[in-house]
């Protein structure tokens, strides 16, 4: 990932502390989107990385879709949606995982999956790791390569990395 956009993304994005519970920074990017100029060469600087490399671009609900549906767009691909349990019509496959309270499901449309075709997973930030590996075992469940994996944010500390193993992880920024 150039440079360039790192600092791009941290220039563009707000800090809230104690948001939504005391103790947690969350890391607003409604800002970087609410930029036209900034917006366009972050999708622009993501489109030169991954160019010729994929051929669909998976976005998780519903942050990952934000940036997956301009993504997609600029590389002249299609967009997979893989969304939060109980929202897409069938057939669907679904993933659960735990959250650090209950749990949570992803859910994608294995028929939207070309078998054997290199889907890019992209979404907002990169916590534990859960939403993704679920949505990894899913697009791979439906034939799918994953070997990109592209986070605006990843937070380090979370370990999400490690539930990544053996895919290429480009992040954006690391905290
Ligand atoms: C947030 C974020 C990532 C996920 C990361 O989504 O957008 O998708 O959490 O956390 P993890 O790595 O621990 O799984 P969230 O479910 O809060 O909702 P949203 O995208 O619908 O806003
Ligand atoms: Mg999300």
């Amino acid at each position: 990932i150039p440079q360039e956009l790192t600092g791009l993304v941290l220039e563009h994005l707000r800090e809230i502390p104690d948001f939504p519970e005391p103790g947690v920074l969350f890391r607003d990017i409604t800002p970087l989107l609410a930029d036209g100029p900034a917006f366009s060469r972050l999708v622009e600087g993501l489109a030169d990385h991954y160019r010729g490399r994929v051929d669909a671009v998976a976005g998780l609900e519903s942050r990952g879709f934000i940036l997956a549906a301009p993504l997609a767009v600029a590389l002249g691909t299609g967009m997979l949606t893989v969304r939060k349990g109980g929202k897409l019509p069938g057939p669907v496959i679904g993933a659960d995982y735990a959250l650090e309270y209950g749990t949570a499901r992803m859910e994608l449309r294995p028929e939207s999956v070309e078998p054997g075709s290199r889907v890019l997973v992209i979404d907002d930030v990169l916590a534990t790791g859960g939403t993704a590996a679920a949505s990894i075992s899913l697009l791979e469940q439906a034939g799918a390569r994953v070997d990109d994996v592209c986070m605006l944010l990843e937070l380090a500390a979370l370990g999400g990395r490690a539930q990544l193993a053996g895919r290429r992880l480009a992040s954006v920024v690391v905290f």
